[in-house]
């Protein structure tokens, strides 16, 4: 069954044909209007949002499907106890494609393990959100005309911002790409992702410590929220949450062709002073999650049993009953899945829903 738990669920060629999809339904957008009349699409969001929950149910209307699910899991049987694998072996009788965000990492893994239809991850605690990933390479796409090639800065909560991973593992199926990290100590991007996609995949990337230093190099300015509702320590965001401001000032060594983008929502990392400018493609991104998503529904129903588009081979996860995944906020720690393992080219061991270091 084909998933999207994970960017790299997807091949450089599935990529390409979701992006050239959504591109060709902006284009002709009547011709897509009944394609799947009669098909539903479940919406399981245990988190807040408002941008991905309505750009799903959105992009399932304008393909004439419908739409069921829920926005706050307290109105469900999760308050009675529900596992999500349970959940979805449910949801799968109702609808052809679910769309589940948690706030628990690893969530959409477990439950895509039982699930009877393709599981498309909308967001999974500070880990991972592929559908964010396919917005942003269709506006980096519309914006400059080519993904190959483009140095793009990352900045702000490089730590929890999980539209950051998710991009950076995807953006190593491009050529030449290169990435600078522009972030506070406390908020730096994760040793896996350096490690086990920067450096095992060969995207170059370097770190520094101020926005200006890079500006005239960028070609893609990748703007983050620093993510509140992570945090541990509250303290430790009240130092670290006004770390960087886009305004116009900083802006005027850009290169006129650079991408402004942002997931959204924000809130003062950029002021609204930059909206008018034409770099700023954050509103035109939010757009572009409709299409995109449009396109990956599609696919996904057209694929789901293609032995062509299975999901990735991976070795057998590996299980040893003394060791244990440390984060509180990983399924194994949450529901009784089992803590499994998988070992990185360098030997490391990680756990097999979160990606956690495992010591
Ligand atoms: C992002 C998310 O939920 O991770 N928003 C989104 O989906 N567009 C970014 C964020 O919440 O900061």
């Amino acid at each position: 069954m084909k998933h999207l738990i994970d960017p790299m669920d997807l091949s450089k060629e599935e990529l390409d044909q979701i992006i050239g999809l959504a591109q060709d339904i902006i284009s002709n957008r009547e011709k897509y209007q009944d394609l799947l009349s009669h098909r539903k699409l479940a919406t399981l969001f245990y988190e807040p949002s408002t941008r991905t929950r309505l750009s799903f149910t959105s992009a399932m209307m304008e393909l004439g499907g419908n739409v069921l699910g829920f926005s706050d899991a307290k109105s469900s049987s999760v308050s009675k106890g529900e596992t999500v694998q349970d959940t979805v072996r449910v949801v799968g009788c109702f609808a052809d494609v679910i769309a589940m965000r948690h706030h628990i990492e690893g969530a959409q893994l477990y439950a895509s393990e039982v699930s009877k239809v393709p599981i498309i991850n909308a967001g999974d605690g500070s880990h991972s959100h592929p559908t964010q990933t396919l917005t942003d390479l269709l506006t980096i796409q519309r914006e400059l005309g080519h993904i190959d090639g483009i140095t793009i800065g990352f900045c702000g909560d490089l730590k929890f911002g999980r539209t950051v991973h998710s991009l950076i593992k995807a953006l190593s199926r491009y050529k030449d790409v290169k990435v600078i990290l522009i972030a506070p100590d406390e908020l730096k991007l994760p040793d896996y992702i350096k490690h086990d996609v920067c450096d095992r995949l060969g995207v170059k990337y370097c770190e520094v410590s101020t926005m200006e230093e890079v500006m005239p190099q960028l070609d893609v300015l990748y703007m983050t929220r620093v993510q509140q509702e992570r945090f541990l320590d509250l303290e430790e965001f009240d130092r670290v949450k006004d770390s960087f401001v886009l305004d116009c000032q900083k802006l005027s060594g850009a290169k006129e062709k650079m991408a402004i983008l942002h997931p959204l929502p924000r809130v003062n990392e950029i002021l609204t002073e930059v909206d008018d400018d034409p770099r700023a493609a954050y509103f035109r991104q939010v757009e572009n999650g409709k299409f995109v998503r449009m396109a990956l529904i599609t696919k996904l129903l057209e694929w789901k049993d293609d032995p062509l588009h299975a999901m990735p081979e991976t070795d057998a996860p590996e299980t040893d009953p003394t060791l244990r995944c440390s984060n509180g906020k990983c399924i194994c720690n949450n529901e009784n899945a089992q803590h499994k393992f998988r070992r990185t080219d360098n030997g490391t061991l990680r756990c097999w829903y979160c990606d956690s270091k495992i010591k």
